[in-house]
């Protein structure tokens, strides 16, 4: 871990402060935000599972069952909505049975995708089942298309999910467990264009009627059924699962099937997929580099959208990004394959813009799982391997920051006299907001992605009395500082004072690279 960087960028001149106005009609609110956009992935990759989230009953780490009750504690604060699991890549090469019964019984085999170690299967479906009620978050379990079978996803559902003495409700049974869990999401494949097959989309296409169609409703139990989706800007994929539904458009009342939702990836990085670029140590044009390429984001729901709704005008199908989040190179001296990076200023500043465009998007993208949890990518946690420490990154604090947006109504931000800056040939807007109403409370984000230059913005609040306001910010003066066991709120959000009152509504210090909360009590 990295913890002595030299800073490579500092913070803003004090003589270069602009105006920005966001106009928000307080009475308009719009379509409501799901908090699964706050969802979250753990894979079976590096020390996400093993270490991060499952240390075992035997551990020092205090845990309860084998599970870590500091990473629980941390998550729950969280509200985390949903955990996706066990993958990734590793979903494809998963096979379930192989993660149930006696734990010093149960087949190993080789992680070939993750630093090529050999998996002991001692976290399976159990513990998984296990840790999502420690967490009070919703399951969402990665099926294999890829190397599985139709009657394997099949009876991995009927295991989970069904009540009765049926063969799988018995052998469930046998292991300890009596009732059925509640499984709402139920994903079919992952990348199957690459690591989940090397399919074409039409292959797959047929491929997930044929799964979604054989993975069942039981009782009580429905699925939600997300079809593996497209890797970033791949509308072909999007076009052929979207194709081969039935007339979506013919019954609006009628639901979407056999699957009811379609997936997106995208990751954020300043280089190429040989060289990422460092967590920590980058330079302001990286920073604007990796600015923009999260921006992108944006471009890419407007896009894949745009086709989903050729085929869905009721909106049925839902779009869910469920891998998103920036990849750097692995912080030197870990194993490559672990995917280990450090966490800074610049991580938050990806994940609220993201999380802005997931809002602005809220009327079809219905989901999104950062990745990963602890340890991987873009984490919430990191964990030190040898004393077992904690800590939150600057991300973790976004996704805290943005907890009133789960489940609100999202409101239109009309941004004036946003500067913007060339990267790449195009315009970065230098400010991303988004905000949200629910009930007599509003919650307005706001980011300066502007390495040096202050900002005033100016919030026109229309529509509804404002009775009161609190705010919190997250800087730091390096843009890439970030959190370590020895400085564990070097990043960290802090009460806001730059709030004052304006003849329009209020009006916001949002320093350079940073990232504001305003908290609005309303009439
Ligand atoms: O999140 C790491 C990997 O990225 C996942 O396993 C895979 O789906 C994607 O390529």
């Amino acid at each position: 871990m990295s913890t002595s960087v030299p800073p490579p960028a500092s913070a803003a001149s004090p003589e270069s402060t602009t105006t920005t106005t966001a106009v928000i009609d307080l009475d308009l609110p719009g379509p409501r935000i799901s908090r699964h956009v706050y969802g979250h992935f753990a894979e079976h990759l590096g020390r996400c599972i093993y270490g991060g989230f499952w240390v075992g009953e035997d551990s020092d780490v205090p845990n309860v069952r084998g599970i870590r009750s500091d990473v629980v504690d941390a998550l729950r604060a969280l509200q985390i909505p949903n955990l996706r699991w066990p993958g990734g890549c590793f979903a494809d090469d998963y096979h379930w049975r192989d993660g149930i019964g006696p734990r010093d019984q149960r087949p190993r085999m080789v992680n070939s995708h993750w630093g090529d170690v050999v998996e002991d299967n001692s976290f399976g479906t159990h513990e998984f089942m296990d840790l999502c009620e420690l967490l009070g978050a919703e399951p969402y379990v990665s099926g294999n298309v890829g190397s599985g079978s139709v009657a394997e996803m099949s009876d991995w559902v009927e295991y989970l999910t069904r009540a009765d003495d049926s063969p799988m409700a018995a052998l469930r049974r046998a292991n300890g467990r009596d009732e059925p869990w509640r499984v709402p999401f139920w994903g079919l494949g992952n990348e199957a264009w690459g690591c989940g097959g090397n399919l074409r989309a039409e292959q797959f296409a047929s491929l997930a009627r044929q799964y979604a169609t054989y993975s069942r409703n039981h009782g009580g139990n429905i699925l939600y059924r997300i079809a593996a989706g497209a890797d970033s800007g791949d509308l072909h994929w999007t076009e052929a699962l979207m194709r081969s539904f039935d007339d979506l458009a013919a019954d609006p009342a009628a639901p979407a099937g056999p699957f009811q939702a379609v997936s997106l990836h995208y990751y954020t990085m300043s280089g190429s997929w040989g060289d990422k670029g460092d967590a920590t140590g980058f330079s302001t044009d990286e920073w604007y580099t990796t600015m923009a390429r999260a921006h992108r984001m944006e471009e890419l729901l407007t896009r894949h959208s745009t086709v989903m709704d050729r085929y869905d005008p009721h909106r049925k199908v839902g779009l869910v990004v469920d891998e998103w989040g920036t990849w750097w190179n692995v912080e030197k001296g870990t194993n490559p394959g672990f995917l280990y990076q450090q966490n800074t200023l610049r991580d938050a500043l990806v994940a609220s813009t993201h999380l802005d465009a997931f809002h602005r998007h809220a009327e079809r993208v219905v989901m999104a799982n950062i990745a990963q949890t602890v340890n991987v990518l873009q984490a919430m946690i990191l964990t030190d391997p040898d004393t077992g420490a904690l800590v939150l990154t600057p991300t973790y604090h976004v996704f805290a920051m943005n907890a009133g947006h789960h489940d609100a109504a999202a409101l239109a931000v009309h941004l004036r006299g946003v500067q913007t800056r060339v990267v790449d040939g195009a315009e970065l807007p230098l400010v991303s907001a988004s905000a949200s109403v629910k009930d007599d409370a509003a919650l307005v984000s706001l980011s300066n992605l502007d390495t040096e230059t202050d900002r005033t913005v100016v919030l026109d609040l229309r529509g509804r009395d404002v009775v009161g306001h609190d705010a919190r910010v997250l800087t730091a003066s390096a843009l890439d500082a970030h959190n370590t066991p020895q400085q564990r709120d070097a990043v960290a959000p802090r009460p806001h004072a730059g709030v004052r009152p304006h003849a329009r509504g209020l009006e916001v210090d949002v320093p350079a690279h940073s990232y504001v909360t305003v908290s609005l009590g309303l009439r």
